[in-house]
């Protein structure tokens, strides 16, 4: 779903952000998202939080830093993020990432699991934004693995930073942008049409369980263990190196031996980590923890 959280405010209408405060701003929310916004991201960041002054009633972008600082309350956090995150998604996203999570990924961890007398497979969305990549593992799960090995009980947990995206995700509801990519089998059998909205299925959405979660809070972190699978796709790129690492050591610690890591088309763990072995599929790379 492309969740457009823009208010309708024209450019005109948005207080300029002094450099000083951008920079007191971005190192704000870099420290507790891992988020960094780069020079040439100022625009963004001046643009997201326009909104949040107005719903404070803070007429500069000085006194809406000084009011998060004085704290707002640490519901304005919450606000901030919300405001400043990218939640671009939809079904079948990386098409050939979920092939290979199909035909050769489950089959294996099910295999491995069967002999060690486990029938549990914990898959993991670490940035599910409005639901789309984790109700995509549970379409696929529900229609092509779950007949094949009947006994075997799959959690498929989703989790974000964004407070607002995890409401979305939890009803289940969608627009044209977020099925495009869906087959038409999967449209007809697990969703309902109503009007311009299209509703994943009850048995699907009770599949997956969706949480708040920021990959940066270390308590946190450390409760998610003993996954068989961890989708981080598309969130990488928003974060600078350190950050990056950092996450990606957090997953590696959240995997089992033998569990794979899935970022984005477009991103990598070359230079990042050597914990992993790259594992080559059709037109797909995953991350094996060795
Ligand atoms: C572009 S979406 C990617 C959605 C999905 N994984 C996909 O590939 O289609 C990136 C998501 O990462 C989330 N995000 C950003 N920083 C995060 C953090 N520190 N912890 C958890 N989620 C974060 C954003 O809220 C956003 O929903």
């Amino acid at each position: 779903m492309s969740y457009d959280l823009q208010p309708n405010i024209l450019p005109s209408q948005i207080p300029k952000l002094p450099d000083e405060v951008f920079q007191q701003l971005r190192k704000f929310i870099y420290e507790r998202t891992g988020i960094f916004f780069a020079d040439n991201k100022k625009y963004l960041l001046e643009s997201r939080v326009s909104r949040r002054l107005t719903a404070l009633g803070a007429s500069t972008f000085s006194d809406y830093y000084g009011a998060l600082m004085n704290g707002a309350g640490s519901s304005e956090l919450c606000h901030l993020i919300n405001a400043i995150t990218i939640n671009e998604t939809f079904f079948f996203r990386n098409e050939p990432q979920f092939a290979a999570l199909e035909t050769s990924i489950l089959p294996e961890i099910i295999e491995q699991k069967r002999k060690a007398g486990i029938n549990k497979v914990r898959i993991w969305s670490a940035a599910s934004s409005t639901g789309e990549e984790p109700y995509t593992i549970g379409l696929i799960i529900k229609e092509k693995l779950q007949p094949r090995f009947p006994s075997v009980k799959f959690d498929i947990i989703g989790t974000d930073i964004n407070t607002q995206v995890i409401e979305v995700a939890r009803r289940g509801v969608y627009r044209d942008y977020s099925i495009r990519s869906t087959p038409k089998h999967f449209l007809e059998k697990y969703f309902t049409r109503e009007a311009d909205s299209f509703i994943i299925s009850e048995e699907i959405r009770n599949a997956v369980e969706f949480r708040q979660l920021n990959l940066f809070d270390r308590d946190a972190m450390k409760l998610m263990k003993d996954f068989d699978v961890v989708f981080a796709a598309n969130v990488l790129i928003y974060f600078d190196f350190n950050s990056k690492q950092n996450v990606v050591s957090s997953v590696y610690n959240s995997l089992n031996k033998g569990g794979y890591f899935f970022v984005g088309y477009s991103e990598t763990l070359y230079g990042l980590s050597q914990a992993f072995k790259p594992v080559h599929f059709d037109k797909a790379i995953a991350y094996r923890k060795e």
